[in-house]
């Protein structure tokens, strides 16, 4: 369940990082390093320009992760995300995250994620302020903080997204899990994890590394993170 992954600090490898001729393999490493929250990103050339990956990749990987007792953190970069949500719950998300600049109405929407039997988050981009969040904390499970411009992998962190996720964890509490998403990497994640962050997603500096599965551990060991 990834309610119980969620309750301790976690590295979510993201997959847009990864060599998709062999996915599933490049997954069997960084779930033998420890790796049980797998970051799915959905791009939908709207909301973001890219185009990158949609169900059928979802509903591919999911029986893989959730074997090792892992589950799939779905990042729904798409404009509008409503249509949607039903269809990546049922290819086996174990949660969805909407982006609050994505929808008229977020609350619905992450109501809507819930009601598809998936837990919610919530994602917003760097311009956004943290205040966003507050009035929706009751139907919200997790929160990303985006530390770069969504779009692309392998851009640089954001060094005022700290400050953010200060205020953001501020602003949810302890039961609510805070990702931060964007340019993690063995020199960002310390600081991330001192400022509140509790789930790291990191796809360059896991799947760009020679190593992926020495690369996942190295950044949970300097998360205090599994
Ligand atoms: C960016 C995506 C990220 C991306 C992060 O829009 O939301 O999840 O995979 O990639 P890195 O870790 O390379 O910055
Ligand atoms: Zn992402």
């Amino acid at each position: 369940m990834i309610a119980d992954l969620l309750r301790e600090p976690r590295v979510a490898p993201s997959i847009l990082a990864a060599d998709y001729s062999r996915l599933g393999a490049q997954l069997d490493e960084v779930m033998r390093a420890g790796a049980r929250v797998v970051h799915v990103d959905v791009m939908d050339g709207h909301f973001v320009p890219p185009i990158s990956i949609g169900p059928v990749v979802i509903e591919s990987i999911g029986e893989q992760v959730r074997a090792v007792g892992g589950a799939l953190d779905v990042h729904l970069m798409i404009e509008p995300p409503e249509p949607q949500i039903t269809l990546f719950a049922a290819a086996g998300a174990g949660l969805i995250t909407i982006h609050h600049e994505a929808t008229a109405d977020p609350r619905r929407a992450l109501e809507q994620v819930r009601a598809s039997g998936c837990l919610a988050g919530l994602a917003i981009k760097p311009a956004t302020p943290p205040e966003a969040v507050e009035a929706l904390g009751d139907v919200i499970d997790l929160v990303i903080c985006m530390s770069v411009e969504p779009g692309w992998g392998g851009q640089r962190f954001m060094p005022a997204s700290l400050a953010k996720l200060e205020r953001l964890r501020s602003l949810i509490g302890e039961g609510v899990a805070l990702e931060v998403d964007g340019g993690v990497d063995l020199e960002t994640i310390g600081p991330c994890a001192a400022a509140g962050a509790s789930v790291f997603v990191a796809g360059s500096s896991v799947f760009g590394a020679p190593d992926p599965g020495a690369a996942y551990a190295a950044l949970a060991t300097a998360a205090g993170a599994r």
